[in-house]
């Protein structure tokens, strides 16, 4: 059978992407033109200066990644490209691009939905991955814990009831002046600090597969001011270790009950927050226990890139989809 080459452009936030693939799983090239340093000084992404930004890079953006994957337009089979959910002038400017290309071109364009990418990262990680398996997607914006039947095919358990996990992430980060975005630093601050030191509430643990993080951001800032009133010392390291913990543990005890209560053996993490290093040990951990295999993709691979969205197009494209010119933007597009 002849291979199938996919051109996958990703713009939904603040990651202008481009990748080359070959047959679904083999990145020929995953280029990310990152604009984290562009809102840092905003303390969290700016819908206007990001689409901007991304009208600047996609072209060169998309050369790249042709460049690196040694191949020309010519060989592009078919496109792959967000619509959804996502800032809507950020995914206009990739879903316009992608449009011009897929018309020039005269080949199919195929409309991916950003939260089957990230899951799809895990088929790009794991090559003999297939479903049906337990998904747990987090990231800045979504926290969804979803039954993975077959390619495409998905059937949501729970999600949070307010914010995702990885927007708790940067908003205790803010409050604590850490800098953007905060996952990463509270990562990596939480490896000195003492997860015990102090006990933040843990959720939801009794309300089925839902999640709700409003609680614990309400109960650290509380516990910041509290400090700073008092005028004691704040132990930083103390801080994001405690509160991770309490995030983590919520989020891997409802994705081991999913998986034991739906009779699934794999559970796959999704999205920027499935690189946190205490949710892949813990949840790793607890799966051993219960003959659950726990995958992530590698970090480069659980953030926004196009590899993950060429994946989920390249599914989708094998089983018939095509887009036409009149696909739009969808904000809040539905897994
Ligand atoms: O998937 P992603 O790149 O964008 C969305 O689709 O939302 O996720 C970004 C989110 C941010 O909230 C960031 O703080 C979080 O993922 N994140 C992390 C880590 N790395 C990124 N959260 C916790 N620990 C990390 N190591
Ligand atoms: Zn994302």
């Amino acid at each position: 059978m002849k291979d199938i080459i996919t051109l996958a452009i990703e713009s939904s936030c603040d990651e202008t992407a481009c990748a080359v693939l070959k047959n679904g799983r083999e990145v020929l090239s995953n280029i990310i033109s990152t604009q984290i340093e562009l809102h840092k000084k905003f303390g969290g992404v700016v819908p206007e200066v990001a689409s901007r930004k991304h009208i600047e890079n996609i072209p060169m953006v998309v050369q790249q990644a042709l460049d690196e994957a040694k191949v020309t337009f010519d060989d592009i089979d078919h496109i792959a490209v967000t619509y959804g959910p996502g800032l809507v002038g950020a995914v206009l400017v990739g879903l316009s691009y992608a449009k011009a290309l897929a018309y020039t071109l005269d080949i199919p364009l195929v409309g991916v939905n950003h939260i089957e990418g990230h899951v799809s990262a895990n088929y790009i990680q794991d090559k003999d991955l297939k479903p049906p398996f337990i998904t747990l997607i987090v990231s800045g914006g979504h926290t969804h814990l979803v039954e993975v039947k077959d390619y495409g095919k998905y059937e949501i358990l729970g999600k949070t009831k307010d914010d995702a996990s990885g927007e708790a992430f940067d908003k205790i980060a803010r409050a604590m002046g850490l800098g953007y975005p905060g996952g990463p630093i509270i990562d990596r601050l939480a490896k000195s600090g003492n997860k015990k030191a102090i006990d933040f509430p843990r959720a939801c643990m009794d309300e089925g597969y839902d999640f709700s993080f409003s609680g614990l951001k309400s109960a650290v800032l509380n516990y910041l001011n509290a400090k700073k009133m008092k005028k004691e010392e704040i132990v930083v390291e103390d801080v994001a270790a405690s509160f991770q913990e309490a995030v983590v543990e919520v989020l891997s005890k409802k994705a081991i009950k999913a998986a034991k209560e739906k009779g699934y053996d794999t559970i796959a993490l999704a999205g920027g927050v499935a690189s946190n290093s205490a949710l892949r040990e813990k949840l790793t951990i607890m799966g051993e226990k219960q003959n659950i295999k726990v995958k992530y993709p590698s970090p480069i691979l659980c953030t926004d890139n196009a590899a993950m969205i060429g994946c989920a197009g390249y599914y989708s494209f094998i089983n018939g989809r095509r887009d036409d010119m009149s696909l739009n933007a969808v904000p809040n597009l539905k897994i």
